[in-house]
C-alpha cells in the first residue's frame, strides 16, 4: 500500500498517531518514548514510527509546516489508512498578555488566514473544533500534573514573515486569539470530514506580545510535559 505521499503498508500505521511539526521531532519521540518501534515512512523525509506508549500502538509521524502540508498528511491518513485519532504536538506564538512562554495551550478551535475552507465552503466559514473528549481528557492529565493549559481558540496562519499593512495578530487577540501557530484548522477540517477525532496540544515557544523567544534547554522541559500528555490521551 501507498499514497503520493507515505509508502508504508496499511497495517504498519496504528489508528492513533501523534504529529508534530518536524519530523525529526517525530524521530525523537519515537526514540524516546516508544518501545518496539519501527520506522513506516521516509518519503520526502517526512518520517514516521509505529510502536507502542504502555502497550498500547501508537504512531508519530511528522505533519510538515503549514495547512496544505498537514491536510495532505491527514487525509491520507484518514483515507488510506486507519486513522481514529490524531493529537498535534507543536509549538505557538503567544498574542495574549497572560499566555507565557512554556505554557501549554489546548485548541478548542482554530481560526485562519487560510483561504482553503473560503474556497470549499464557497465564501462561506467554517468553524475547525477539536474533539470535546480528546480535549477534556488532556485536559484532566494535565490538572492531574499540577499544569493548567489555557484551552480556547488559537490561529493557524498562512504567513509566518508578515509583512506591515497585513491583518495584524493584534485583532485576532482582540477577537479572543490566544496564539499563532499554522497546521491546526487543516487538520480539524480534514478530522471533521473522515469522521475522526483530533486535537492539538501546544506549548508557547515565543511571545509576539513581550518579544521573548525560549532557550533550548527550556524547550526540552516543556516538551516532555506535552508529549507525555499527549501521549496518554492518544491511548486513553
Ligand atoms: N507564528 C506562526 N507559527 C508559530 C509562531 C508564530 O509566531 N511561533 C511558533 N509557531
Amino acid at each position: 500500500m501507498a499514497t503520493p505521499h507515505i509508502e508504508a503498508e496499511t497495517k504498519s500505521v496504528a489508528p492513533r498517531i501523534l504529529m508534530p511539526g518536524d519530523p525529526l521531532r517525530a524521530k525523537y519521540i519515537a526514540e524516546n518514548y516508544l518501545d518496539d518501534m519501527s520506522q513506516f515512512n521516509c518519503v520526502r523525509n517526512m518520517f514516521g514510527y509505529t510502536g507502542t506508549w504502555k502497550g498500547v500502538e501508537v504512531s508519530v509521524m511528522g505533519s510538515g509546516m503549514g495547512i496544505p502540508s498537514m491536510s495532505i498528511y491527514v487525509e491520507e491518513l484518514c483515507r488510506f489508512y486507519q486513522a481514529e485519532r490524531i493529537i498535534r504536538v507543536g509549538t505557538c506564538g503567544s498574542i495574549q498578555e497572560s499566555l507565557k512562554i512554556r505554557d501549554l495551550v489546548l485548541a478548542l478551535s482554530a481560526c485562519t488566514d487560510s483561504n482553503i475552507n473560503t474556497a470549499r465552503f464557497k465564501g462561506c466559514s467554517y468553524a475547525p473544533t477539536a474533539d470535546f473528549a480528546l480535549a477534556r481528557k488532556a485536559w484532566e492529565l494535565a490538572s492531574k500534573r499540577g499544569i493548567e493549559p489555557q484551552a480556547g481558540t488559537v490561529v493557524s496562519t498562512d504567513i509566518f514573515y508578515a509583512h506591515e499593512g497585513d491583518l495584524s495578530w493584534e485583532r485576532w487577540a482582540e477577537y479572543g486569539g490566544l496564539c499563532m501557530e499554522m497546521e491546526t484548522a487543516g487538520l480539524y477540517t480534514i478530522a471533521a470530514k473522515h469522521r475522526i477525532q483530533a486535537l492539538t496540544i501546544l506549548t508557547v515557544s515565543d511571545s509576539l506580545v513581550s518579544g521573548k523567544a525560549e532557550s533550548a534547554t527550556q524547550r526540552e522541559r516543556t516538551y516532555t510535559d506535552m508529549m507525555e500528555i499527549a501521549l496518554d490521551t492518544i491511548i486513553s
